[in-house]
């Protein structure tokens, strides 16, 4: 279906996947989950992401609601690194810091719909060539977004991507989620299957230390409610995040899915686990929405509104040679896998 026109009269198109429980909406404009409808424990659905009702919209006022992020989503420091002895200038678009792919990232380009299978499961598959050189990186990249819901209400995400010189990339998703379908996620429980998380320095680049979660408000390793600790002013961590907006290292080895992260709403029953074969998690409170932006329905988003949970190699590594490495070279086949899977919960 169409979904809309940007302002310059291109068309987006959308296409939705339904199992009869679960109805997800993509949009072709950044490869976007721009709606996802789910049951709550009394079967009554909501609405669990945030996103525009416009496609004008995600391009006057970039938030990344449900946007796939790239080439590089997170920070990287000062916007510079080198590869093979070269050096290599990215756009400063947040601060002094480079974010998520810069000035025009995956998020702000129309991705080409390539096949819609209607079987079960339901899938759409998109496809967006990045030239070499495309917001100063190498490397010409092809990549690949393949979104598919299956009749055990899991979403599935999976990222290819190749290119034809050595590069550095950094692919995930970047919805926000609120499993009430309104109000705050502040009640919202998480646990993070992280015994450490790299802390930041002002400007939330990677400091390179990886330093354990026991003992400050960044232990999730146990079901906690977000807003239990995330206005701890006593922890500089928080402080610089506004909150939340910190990258996880996950327990088992990345490569292959595994459990990331479970995120349930004890009011509305819905529960959300997140599978990942990435090595990494951003959690992020939605610390930076500040009642600018006005989503679906005519809503106003402030902070606290919603939460990310991004999975991701770190932010900043081609920075640092002692995390997992966000290097590909022609011939190999990067990819990142993501799902999400719903279910509910008694009271
Ligand atoms: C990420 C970052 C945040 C913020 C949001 C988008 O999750 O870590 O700091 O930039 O994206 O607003």
């Amino acid at each position: 279906m169409e979904f809309g026109k940007l302002a310059d009269g291109t068309a987006i198109d959308a296409v939705e996947l339904s199992n009869g429980r679960i109805c997800a909406r993509i949009i072709a404009l950044g490869a976007a989950l721009q709606s996802l409808q789910v049951p709550d424990r009394n079967g009554k659905p909501g609405d669990v992401v945030l996103g525009y009702a416009t496609a004008a919209e995600y391009l006057a006022k970039p938030q990344y609601f449900g946007a796939t992020v790239g080439r590089y989503a997170n920070r990287i420091r000062g916007g510079r690194f080198s590869l093979d002895g070269k050096s290599y200038q990215l756009a400063a678009n947040d601060g002094p810091n480079h974010l998520h792919g810069g000035v025009k990232g995956f998020d702000k380009a129309v991705w080409k719909i390539d096949a819609v299978n209607s079987g079960s499961p339901a899938s759409v598959a998109l496809s967006h060539v990045s030239p070499d050189g495309d917001g100063g990186f190498p490397g010409t990249l092809e990549v690949t977004a393949t979104y598919s819901l299956n009749e055990k209400n899991e979403l599935s995400l999976e990222y290819r991507a190749t290119t034809d010189k050595p590069t550095v990339l950094n692919l995930t998703n970047h919805s926000y989620f609120n499993l009430a379908g309104g109000g705050d996620i502040l009640g919202h429980r998480l646990t993070l299957l992280a015994d450490a998380y790299t802390p930041v320095d002002a400007t939330l680049i990677p400091t390179g230390e990886r330093r354990n979660v026991a003992g400050t408000p960044f232990d999730f390793r146990q079901p906690r409610a977000i807003g239990e600790r995330v206005r701890d002013g006593h922890d500089e961590q928080i402080r610089f995040g506004r909150g939340y907006d910190h990258n996880y290292v996950l327990r088992d080895e990345a490569g292959t899915l595994r459990r990331a992260a479970k995120l349930e709403d004890p009011a509305s029953g819905r529960v959300m686990e997140l599978l990942t074969a990435a090595p990494a998690v951003q959690f992020y409170s939605g610390n930076f929405l500040d009642g600018t932006s006005i989503g679906k329905g005519g809503r106003i988003h402030r902070q606290g509104d919603a939460l990310c949970l991004e999975p991701q190699v770190f932010p900043d590594s081609p920075n640092h040679a002692d995390f997992p490495s966000a290097r590909l070279n022609p011939g190999d086949t990067y990819t990142n896998v993501i799902v999400y899977r719903f279910s509910t919960a008694g009271r």
